[in-house]
């Protein structure tokens, strides 16, 4: 399409959209907007929220939504993107487990993962457990998954992500899976049960070197929509499963991630300036999930991590941001340090950070998707 006609459609949109709201039949308030708890009135890519641990009580409308990328820039490399992750995607608050036990501990999110796709999450952190002759998702400890740790059976999460994969053909989606299964071919059992098998990007074409991933072009003309990675580096050979380490740095977890202006690697990954590791996954949450803490969390300290963790990895920015509660910020949240993730990694040093005015949101092609939060 001419750019003349490319900003002109969105003109029209938002002029029905005003139509609408103005006759109350759609939602209508833009970000930063004051609005109701009850009746959510946003737009697309937003919800009401507020940030009482900030001293922000007035409901407002924030973003949920990173813009995608895609939609700005196609046909990248892989690494040239950055994705919006969710830290234990399965473990939703409200949870019962299906063994019948009440969940002990708290959650980590508050929609199901068919949710998170929707709203351009694209990073999934699974903990997988063999249990009840199965695999689960389990949030435990020692290794063992227990009825008042088992979330739900992997083919739950695995089944939507399966949906999600058929129904959107251009979309790439990212398992981190923190990895307790023992048994012999546990996972690729489950991902085979699951449908999965069929999108997963193969072992052999990830690059060691620290080359350039495949395009995403050629990852979705190939149907390969799907990277997996465990924290097992035997799954290599047995199940031809990703090392995560040895394609990905990434830096500490839980609080001794927060420390302002230190990005230093968690234990099990090379530092963060390892080049031939090409992808860069920045944690940032607390080690007890905090959900009145996270709209701090998702906020102005997560950008400036952001920065940091930038540097540490030799100037490379994060290809994926891993928060609690991504729903959660005082504003812009997780999704504009995505944004600005990804104007850094789309455009190299050619430009700037994209007008991110432009729409392209997720969830709607027809709201302003107003980025910058100040
Ligand atoms: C765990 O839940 C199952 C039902 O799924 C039940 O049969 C079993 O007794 C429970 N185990 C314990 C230790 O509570
Ligand atoms: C998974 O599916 C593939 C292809 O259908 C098959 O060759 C393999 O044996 C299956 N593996 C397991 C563990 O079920
Ligand atoms: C990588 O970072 C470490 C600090 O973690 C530093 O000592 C080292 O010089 C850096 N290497 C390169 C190649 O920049
Ligand atoms: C959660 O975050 C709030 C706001 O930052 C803080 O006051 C509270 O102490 C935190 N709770 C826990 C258990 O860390």
């Amino acid at each position: 399409m001419p750019r003349s006609v490319h900003n002109f459609v969105p003109v029209i949109s938002i002029f029905f959209a005003a139509i609408l709201c103005i006759f109350q039949l759609s939602a209508c308030l833009k970000i930063g907007e004051t609005c109701s708890m009850d009746d959510n009135k946003c737009d697309g890519g937003l919800r009401c929220g507020t940030c009482p641990a900030s001293g922000n009580t007035r409901p407002r409308c924030i973003r949920i939504q990173p813009v995608s990328p895609i939609s700005k820039v196609n046909g990248l490399p892989f690494n040239r993107y950055s994705w919006l992750t969710t830290h234990n995607s399965f473990a939703l608050s409200g949870s019962k487990s299906p063994t019948g036990s009440p969940i002990l501990g708290p959650a980590n999110q508050e929609d199901d993962v068919a949710s998170q796709l929707r709203n351009g999450v694209r990073g999934l952190m699974l903990d997988m457990y063999d249990f009840n002759n199965d695999i689960w998702m389990c949030h435990s400890f020692g290794g063992r998954c227990y009825n008042i740790t088992a979330y739900q059976p992997a083919m739950n999460v695995l089944g939507e992500i399966q949906k999600f994969l058929e129904a959107n053909p251009t979309e790439i989606v990212t398992i981190f899976i923190e990895d307790y299964v023992t048994s012999a071919g546990g996972l690729t059992k489950v991902f085979n049960a699951s449908g999965l098998s069929r999108y997963m990007f193969p072992l052999s074409r990830m690059p060691r070197d620290g080359g350039d991933w495949p395009t995403i072009t050629d990852m979705v003309a190939q149907n390969q929509r799907l990277v997996v990675f465990t924290s097992k580096s035997a799954k290599e050979a047995s199940e031809g499963i990703a090392f995560e380490w040895s394609f990905v740095v990434e830096n500490k977890y839980g609080n001794d991630g927060k420390t302002p202006g230190s990005c230093v690697s968690r234990s099990e990954s090379s530092p963060m300036n390892t080049t031939n590791r090409r992808l860069v996954l920045q944690n940032y949450f607390s080690t007890n999930p905090n959900v009145t803490g996270a709209c701090i969390d998702n906020s102005a300290p997560l950008i400036a991590m952001t920065n940091t963790c930038q540097i540490a990895a030799g100037g490379r920015w994060p290809n994926y941001i891993a928060v609690d509660f991504y729903q959660r910020s005082d504003g812009g949240g997780a999704a504009e340090a995505v944004d600005e993730a990804n104007g850094h990694l789309t455009c190299g040093f050619e430009c700037d950070i994209w007008d991110m005015r432009y729409p392209g949101s997720f969830a709607s092609t027809t709201s302003t998707v107003a980025a910058r939060w100040f």
